[in-house]
C-alpha cells in the first residue's frame, strides 16, 4: 500500500502536509512520516501531543466505496493496529470505539479520518494515525495515556513498528475492498472496550445517549441499548456512563 514515504523531521502536521499532497492529486499509499508535530491534532479539533520519540504519520487513501463508508476505514486501522501489538509485541488491546486503542485502559494510539467527496464517489481519504513509542508524556496526559516503551520497559524500533503495520493494514485494505466488513466483525466486538456496560456517547450533533454498550453492526454503528430502545449510532465519542 505504501508507495512514496515523505519524512520530516518537524512539521505542523502530517495530516495537514498529506492534504496538500490530496490536494495537488498525488496518489493513493503516500505517507507522511514527522519525528515531531508542532500542530498535531485529534478528533474533534483536541491537541495531539506529538514530541520526538512517537510515531506521528498520515496516509493517502483513494477507496471504492461509498462516503458513507469511510468511517468503516477507521476500524481497519484499529484493527491493524491492535493486531500489530499484540503479534509482534504480545501485548493485549482493546479498542474504543471508533479507533481508540486502549493499553490498560489507557490510550495509546489515536486515528483520524478526513476525506473529500463528491455525491457518491471518495476523492481521498487522509488517515492520520499517532502511537506512543518512545515519547514521554506529558504530567496531564499520565493517568490517560500510556507508550508501547512503558508497557515493555525497552524501547521500540518505531521503522519496525510502522513496516509491520503497513504490512498488516495493506491485506486489511485490500480484502475489505473486495468483500466488505463482515468479515472483520467478530474481531472488532472481540476487542471492544466497556463492552456490555453502561456507556455515554456524546456527539456534536445529537444529545448525549446513555446505555449498555453492544459493541458495533456489519456497517460500523454502536449498538447501545438505552432504557426503551437500540440506537445505533454513526459517529461519537464515549466514555463509562
Ligand atoms: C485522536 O485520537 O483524536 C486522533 C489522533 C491522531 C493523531 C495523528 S498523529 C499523525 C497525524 N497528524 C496529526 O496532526 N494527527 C494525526
Amino acid at each position: 500500500i505504501c508507495k512514496m514515504i515523505k519524512y520530516y523531521k518537524e512539521t505542523a502536521s502530517t495530516q495537514t502536509a498529506v492534504k496538500k499532497l490530496a490536494l495537488k492529486n498525488f496518489g493513493e499509499g503516500v505517507v507522511v512520516i514527522a519525528e515531531k508535530q508542532t500542530k498535531g491534532y485529534g478528533r474533534i479539533k483536541r491537541v495531539w501531543n506529538s514530541n520526538a520519540g512517537g510515531l506521528w504519520f498520515s496516509m493517502l487513501l483513494k477507496p471504492v466505496i461509498r462516503p458513507d463508508g469511510s468511517s468503516i476505514l477507521s476500524l481497519l486501522f484499529s484493527i491493524a493496529l491492535s493486531r500489530i501489538l499484540e503479534k509482534k509485541y504480545g501485548i493485549s488491546s482493546e479498542i474504543k470505539w471508533p479507533n481508540d486503542i486502549l493499553i490498560c485502559g489507557k490510550k495509546v494510539a489515536g486515528i483520524i479520518i478526513e476525506m473529500s467527496a463528491e455525491q457518491d464517489i471518495i476523492n481521498w481519504v487522509a488517515a492520520g494515525i499517532g502511537v506512543n513509542i518512545n515519547n514521554s508524556l506529558p504530567e496531564d496526559l499520565k493517568n490517560i495515556s500510556i507508550s508501547i516503551k512503558e508497557v515493555l520497559k525497552r524501547e521500540i524500533d518505531r521503522t519496525e513498528f510502522i513496516v509491520a503495520f503497513l504490512t498488516e493494514f495493506e491485506s486489511l485494505y485490500f480484502n475489505f475492498q473486495s468483500g466488505g466488513f463482515k468479515q472483520f466483525l467478530e474481531e472488532y466486538n472481540s476487542k471492544v472496550a466497556y463492552k456490555d456496560v453502561l456507556v455515554t456517547v456524546d456527539s456534536a450533533c445529537n444529545d448525549a445517549i446513555t446505555g449498555k454498550n453492544f459493541g458495533i453492526d456489519e456497517s460500523g454503528r454502536l449498538i447501545i441499548e438505552t432504557k426503551n430502545k437500540i440506537e445505533k449510532i454513526i459517529s461519537g465519542t464515549l466514555r463509562r456512563a
